[in-house]
């Protein structure tokens, strides 16, 4: 059963080794499994709501297609586009505001932070708030929906915007310990400014003053949670012993530089090779926007058409009508296949919505029809069926 994961980058500045580690490693290591359909997309309409600097907002889309191209992500296999170039976006974010509430929105934490730092510094609580800010999770909601993902992985400060289900992301410390995150000013960067840059934040790590030779205590600091996201844990464990032993600090950052660069050098030369030629990375972002639209187009036709939003050719009875036959048209069909298998599927005006795995004997795929006939969409939890609708466009 396929599953599709989506996820989106905001593309304001650039990135450090804690979203590598956190999110591009993991994302990209998801990809690879045949069972995963991945979409992986340039936030960069969220960009603006953050970012008014039109000269920082190219150069970021920029760097950080770059990054995850360099980073191992192979576009023939996932669906990797820029947001602002799939224009049905926007078009689903305008119904999904329509219908949605206003408190909800007032709810929202990114709205909520702006308005009590805005309080606390005695300034009236929207003041530095815009319209794209408390409407943000709607236009993130627009991004999953327009592609019914089952998964979507994000940063903790996400959450809230999900309201669903993710699987767990490594959270790297920074130079001082707290989480890396520019607003802590404590990264590591992940490309820019080559190794030597990697070498500087690496020095700036906060460790205590022991001196060479003198036991060090491995967890005193985050030397060594960053060496285990780049090391095996026998290597891991290795280092941490040389600490003990007496290992200096100065010497201990040079290892972890070394083995940080291991893995980020030879893609970081792919970085720069891709910053330099432009135009790879734009064709291959025009090529993924046409696999996502190719979802997107028919499925806002369709939504567009449940609205009300119709060509004047289609008479308002008739379209009335159409509606009434269309609700009584979802069918479940059993039928047995070649390969000797019973099988159901669900059909909405001829097209496939669910396809079940295949069943030894025809009662067992009876009763999953009759369990979801009863259960409604609760009952899909677990069963044995994969939704196939959007994907029969193929
Ligand atoms: N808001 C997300 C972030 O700041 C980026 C994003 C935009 C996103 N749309 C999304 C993530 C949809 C997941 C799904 O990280």
């Amino acid at each position: 059963m396929t599953k599709r994961v989506l996820t989106g980058i905001n593309t304001t500045g650039t990135l450090h080794i804690g979203n590598y580690v956190g999110a591009i490693r993991p994302a990209i290591r998801d990809s690879r499994n045949p069972d995963v359909q991945s979409f992986f997309f340039l936030a960069d309409l969220h960009a603006l709501i953050k970012c008014q600097d039109p000269a920082r907002i190219e150069r970021s889309r920029r760097q950080i297609a770059a990054t995850w191209l360099a980073a191992g992500l192979d576009p023939d296999k996932v669906v990797f586009y820029r947001q602002s170039d799939i224009p049905e976006i926007p078009t689903l974010n305008w119904l999904l505001t329509c219908c949605t509430a206003k408190g909800q929105m007032n709810r929202a934490h990114a709205y909520k932070a702006a308005t009590d730092a805005a309080v606390e510094a005695g300034r009236d609580p929207d003041s530095d708030v815009t319209m794209g800010l408390y409407c943000y999770p709607i236009l993130m909601a627009a991004d999953i929906l327009m592609f019914n993902a089952d998964e979507v992985p994000v940063g903790h400060d996400q959450l809230q915007h999900l309201e669903m289900a993710r699987s767990d992301v490594e959270v790297l410390p920074g130079l001082d310990g707290r989480k890396m995150s520019k607003s802590y000013n404590n990264v590591i960067p992940l490309f820019e400014g080559g190794r030597k840059a990697l070498d500087e934040a690496v020095s700036r790590i906060v460790t205590d003053s022991k001196l060479p030779g003198e036991p060090k205590d491995p967890n005193s600091n985050s030397l060594c949670v960053l060496y285990a996201a780049f090391s095996t844990p026998e290597e891991l464990e290795a280092f941490k012993n040389e600490l003990r032993a007496g290992l200096g600090w100065g010497e201990a950052k040079k290892r972890l530089a070394d083995k940080i660069d291991a893995e980020i050098g030879p893609m970081r030369q792919r970085y720069e090779e891709l910053m330099a030629s432009p135009e790879t990375v734009e064709a291959i972002l025009q090529e993924g926007a046409r696999k996502a639209r190719a979802y997107a187009v028919p499925f806002l036709a369709r939504l567009k058409e449940a609205v009300g939003l119709r060509a004047f050719t289609i008479p308002v009875e008739n379209a009335a009508q159409e509606k009434t036959v269309k609700q009584t048209k979802a069918l479940f069909k059993q039928y047995r296949e070649k390969d000797g298998l019973f099988y159901f599927k669900l059909t909405m005006n001829g097209r496939e919505l669910l396809l079940s795995e295949g069943f030894a004997s025809g009662r067992d795929a009876g009763q999953w029809v009759g369990r979801i006939k009863t259960g409604g969409y609760a009952a899909l939890e677990g069963a044995p069926v994969q939704r196939t609708e959007g994907v029969t466009d193929d």
